[in-house]
């Protein structure tokens, strides 16, 4: 049985595979398995050459956001592969600057982009629990 996810705006995200496939605007990322409480991962669904968003995984709930800090729009986030997290897991960080951000809601807390927001991905999940980011966001398309 697939356990109850929910997304970034709170929805539960199980059983949306058929919106999935027929809008082809969502981009398969992982198993929800493979998302470790506590941790983030980044992705390069658009195949850039670097990870163009992260995930964030509290519990049952995940969040998405751009690796995209706004102090310096463009700027990703991690100084190596999926860290994207402070050392006690309690906020995003960024390390160009030292920004701090609020894992649930993408503000920013403390350092040069105070009162900012990371921009938030959606996500949904499929009955075999495997995750899915709309590209829309990333690519400025709906259908890629
Ligand atoms: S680039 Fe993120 S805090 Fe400066």
């Amino acid at each position: 049985m697939v356990p109850q996810w929910w997304s970034t705006t709170g929805e539960r995200i199980t059983k949306q595979f058929n919106v999935i496939v027929l809008t082809n605007s969502f981009k398969k990322l992982c198993h929800i398995d493979d998302l470790k409480d506590g941790t983030a991962l980044g992705f390069d669904p658009l195949a850039k050459g670097q990870d163009t968003l992260f995930v964030v995984r509290q519990g049952p709930v995940l969040r998405s956001y751009k690796n995209d800090c706004p102090h310096w729009p463009g700027s990703p986030m991690a100084w190596r592969k999926n860290a994207y997290l402070t050392s006690d897991g309690a906020h995003i960080a960024c390390h160009g600057h030292g920004a701090r951000f609020d894992i649930e809601s993408g503000l920013c807390i403390s350092g040069p982009c105070d009162g900012q927001s990371l921009q938030s991905l959606e996500l949904k999940v499929d009955e075999s629990g495997y995750l899915y980011v709309r590209l829309e966001h990333l690519s400025g398309k709906t259908d890629i």
